[in-house]
């Protein structure tokens, strides 16, 4: 390849690769003794149905390369989704892979592992170079399916695969449906968001019994070490809780506000409580400076924002909540952390269907979100 096109160094290549998500296999045969071979490849591919063909490629690196190469057959074993440590096992080197690990054999003796979403046994048909690998091209010739779900690749890490369920917006009398889809769809995105700001990032959701927590994301820095799924807030002196406050109907937290104001008269007296929402409905965040209301929980003053998220009837469905030590989390105007927080539930309220601020609606569109 000439000089100027390769303007990018192999690690940038791999990074624009791994967003390809994929499956991962164990490509399993056996060599001329007998003996199984086995390593972790996502570099499968279906390539045609009739004849059945795939292919997979394998670095002429690989110690394995000189077996497969000579191979008559493999086996590709797809993973399921708890076999992370298959897939770890399989992708270092040494001759004890298959030690303790359930396999029996299939066509040709070739193995076959325990506990795989599906199989594929193959005949070699043909082989290709290909830069520094070997594409293999094989016919499939026995499959076998067990309803496991597979494994994912992608971004150099392990995933889960989820139903993509966010298509048109949920029928009539959807709202739990959309709720639902809300909490899948804010919980990738929150992940991501996570990995990017490394902060303790919180899901919250009006539960029963007020504001309630349903996911956390954890930083290299977490701020507890027994982060609570489920965890109910208070309503005026969390930030989750006064997102909701601020925008969900009155009727449907007056009383839990009620009972926390009865509780603390002074607060009472000295918080205009109407005035702090409606501050806060402007602002389009809450904003918690250096609060001690949670030292029994985090041992130490905490500061968080909350930013609200929409469905499409308008109405609030999360609150995504960012949370740490006050003496570093930087909540001010425009931290990067404030910025993606903003962006990201917006993008979350567009992604649901609710209408923008432009067409009466309760968020702002983002230039980047716009059609
Ligand atoms: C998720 C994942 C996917 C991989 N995909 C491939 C692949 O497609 N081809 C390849 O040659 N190596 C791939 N590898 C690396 C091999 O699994 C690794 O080099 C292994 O040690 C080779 O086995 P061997 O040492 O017995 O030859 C992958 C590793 C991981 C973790």
């Amino acid at each position: 390849m000439s000089a100027n096109l390769q303007a990018f160094d192999s690690r940038e290549l791999r990074q624009a690769l791994g967003s390809f998500v994929t499956g991962v296999t164990v490509i399993t045969t056996l060599d001329a003794h007998g003996k199984p071979h086995g390593l972790t490849a996502n570099s499968f591919s279906s390539v045609s149905l009739d004849p059945p063909l795939i292919l997979w490629s394998q670095s002429l690196k690989a110690p394995s390369h000189p077996v497969f190469r000579d191979g008559e057959r493999f086996v590709v074993n797809i993973l399921a989704d708890d076999q992370v440590e298959i897939s770890q096992r399989f992708s270092r080197g040494g001759a004890e892979k298959f030690a303790g690990c359930s396999t029996r054999p299939g066509l040709g003796g070739v193995p076959l592992l325990g506990g795989c979403s599906a199989y594929l046994e193959c005949r070699r048909i043909s082989s290709f170079p290909g830069g520094d690998h070997m594409i293999f091209l094989g016919e499939v010739e026995r499959i076998e399916r067990t309803g496991r779900q597979p494994l994912v690749f992608g971004g150099g890490r392990y995933l889960v695969a989820q139903p993509h369920d966010i298509g048109p917006s949920p029928a009539e009398g959807g709202a739990n449906i959309a709720r639902l889809q809300a909490v899948r769809l804010a919980t990738r995105a929150l992940v991501g968001l996570s990995d990017e700001l490394d902060e303790t990032l919180g899901l919250g959701v009006w539960g029963n019994q007020g504001p309630t927590i349903v996911r956390w994301e954890d930083s290299s820095q977490p701020i507890s070490r027994n982060l609570q799924t489920g965890l109910v807030l208070p309503v005026l002196t969390s930030a989750t809780g006064l997102a909701f406050a601020a925008w969900l109907p009155p009727e449907v937290t007056a009383p839990l506000i009620q009972s926390e104001l009865a509780r603390d008269t002074d607060a009472a007296q000295a918080r205009d409580v109407a005035t702090q929402l409606a501050g806060i409905r402007a602002s389009g965040i809450v904003r918690l400076v250096g609060s001690n209301a949670f030292a029994d929980l985090y041992c130490t003053s905490i500061s968080a924002i909350s930013v609200p998220v929409f469905d499409q009837s308008g109405s609030m469905v999360l609150a995504l909540t960012a949370i740490g030590a006050s003496d570093r989390l930087d909540i001010s105007e425009p931290s990067p952390l404030v910025t993606r927080m903003r962006e990201c539930a917006a993008t979350l309220s567009q992604r649901l269907g609710a209408p923008p601020a432009d067409a009466g609606g309760p968020f702002p569109i983002l230039p980047e979100n716009r059609p």
